[in-house]
């Protein structure tokens, strides 16, 4: 979800205000992945990086706009037939944000559409806290297998496609185990301008899509 910042700034505005109509242009796109039939819809609200490296303001506006859509998705997400979940180390997270994540997971847990959100998320300290949980486990060698299940997305399947907007070409620690045979999509639009017509047109250029896999 890139580009909430200039988005903003564009209109003379603060880069929180960039994020609030970006929460809610998450909730409208999420829905209607959705009703497009995506089950497994995952978004990287917040970084590993982005966590150490910008402003108390912007984060403090950025947690409390997670707040509010957990509040919200305590009501409308089991109507949605939605499971909510937050990849990432909530070890950093105030106690009363941990316990509304652990709540709306809990309570959400036996529904259909997975949300996942990712929030103080890094591919490498995924990968990474999955490792020292194995070790932990008392494993001395591991598998593939065992990673991959070890990870915060743990049995939920690596993305088809990656979806990146906001002009930038890389993936700044998305994803770096799961997405190794997913398909991108980068687009110019600032993420406050992602609509219905865009989620169309990248399952379109998806279907278009040749997924080889290593074969020849
Ligand atoms: C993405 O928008 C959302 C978060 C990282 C929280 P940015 O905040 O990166 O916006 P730009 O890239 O500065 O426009
Ligand atoms: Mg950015």
């Amino acid at each position: 979800m890139d580009g909430n910042g200039r988005w903003a700034r564009k209109r003379g505005m603060p880069r929180e205000y960039g994020h609030s109509v970006g929460a809610r242009v998450f909730k409208a796109v999420s829905t209607y992945c959705q009703d497009r039939g995506v089950e497994y819809v995952t978004t990287y609200a917040l970084s590993t990086e982005n966590l150490k490296n910008r402003s108390r303001q912007e984060l403090n506006a950025i947690f409390l706009l997670l707040k509010e859509y957990i509040k919200d998705a305590l009501v409308t997400a089991p109507k949605r037939n939605t499971r909510v979940k937050f990849p990432g180390d909530r070890s950093a997270f105030s106690p009363e944000l941990i316990e509304m994540m652990d709540e709306v997971e809990e309570k959400t847990s036996g529904y259909k559409y997975l949300l996942n959100i990712a929030v103080n998320y890094g591919g490498r300290d995924e990968i990474v806290r999955a490792v020292n949980r194995l070790i932990a486990g008392g494993y001395k060698s591991v598998t593939e297998d065992d990673i991959t299940s070890a990870l915060d997305t743990g049995n939920c399947p690596p993305p088809d496609m990656i979806i990146r907007t906001g002009c930038e070409l890389r993936l700044s620690n998305f994803m770096l185990w799961q997405a190794a045979y997913s398909e991108f999509y980068f687009t110019d639009t600032l993420w406050p301008d992602f609509g219905e017509k865009d989620v169309d047109a990248a399952i379109e250029e998806y279907s278009r899509r040749q997924r080889r896999f290593g074969s020849a």
